[in-house]
């Protein structure tokens, strides 16, 4: 969904960094081979986060809902030079395309896979964050917050991706069996509310919330 006009969306895009070379390829591949490519973040949104990474250079990423592996690979890029990201994916078919992306990267042997329900890995994750990137399934985007609230860093950041979802966070009169928007539109409520975090939504794509632990 496009929130602003088509022609100023495209010129947003051209006066931003080009989409690198291997994140290409992963995008073709992806399309051409897997099912649901849209969920893919994509050139402009991947450049964003890529962007907000390099600005925190983050020692610690955990992401959650990896998919073909494009928005690690793009958090993957301000990480430290020792730093580790952590991503975790329910469905197994995708690990090994992902895997082989991460390994042409040059942040392969950074990059660790998690296979399974997030909620069931997070809390066996002995570490601490400075990036958590939450991008799974949406009924569980508070149960996320819930879990890795803990697990950050003061000053460290969480992103929620798809927190507009179209443009659906507005509609009172959603349908019975969508779980998804009225999640949201409590996920979007809590972190406005909550304490422990500052928030601002910025309307990229569809709807990206920053989150910055006090
Ligand atoms: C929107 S896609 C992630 C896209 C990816 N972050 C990107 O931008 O390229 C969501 C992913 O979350 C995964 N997922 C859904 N429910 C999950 C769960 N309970 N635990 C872990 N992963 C889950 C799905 O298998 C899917 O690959």
């Amino acid at each position: 969904m496009h929130f602003i006009p088509e022609d100023l969306d495209n010129y947003v895009v051209n006066h931003s960094e080009d989409e690198p070379e291997l994140l290409q390829q992963l995008s073709r591949e992806t399309y051409q081979k897997i099912l649901q490519p849209r969920m893919l973040s994509g050139h402009y949104q991947g450049r964003v986060l890529s962007m907000i990474s390099k600005l925190i250079n983050p020692k610690n990423i955990l992401e959650i809902g990896t998919y073909t592996g494009y928005s690690a690979l793009c958090l993957a890029e301000g990480m430290k030079s020792n730093g580790e990201l952590h991503t975790i994916d329910i469905d197994e078919e995708l690990f090994d395309f992902q895997r082989r992306y991460f390994d042409k990267s040059t942040y392969g042997k950074q990059i660790f896979q998690h296979l399974g329900n997030a909620l069931d890995i997070i809390p066996k994750l002995d570490m601490v964050f400075d990036l958590v990137f939450i991008d799974a399934d949406k009924e569980n985007y508070s149960n996320y917050f819930n879990a890795i609230i803990n697990k950050l860093n003061t000053g460290g950041i969480i992103l929620s991706d798809n927190v507009l979802w179209s443009g659906k966070v507005l509609d009172k009169t959603f349908k019975k069996d969508d779980t998804s928007t009225p999640a949201l539109i409590e996920y979007n409520t809590s972190l406005k509310n909550d304490k422990r975090i500052e928030t601002v939504l910025l309307p990229i794509r569809d709807g990206l919330t920053i989150s910055r632990k006090m």
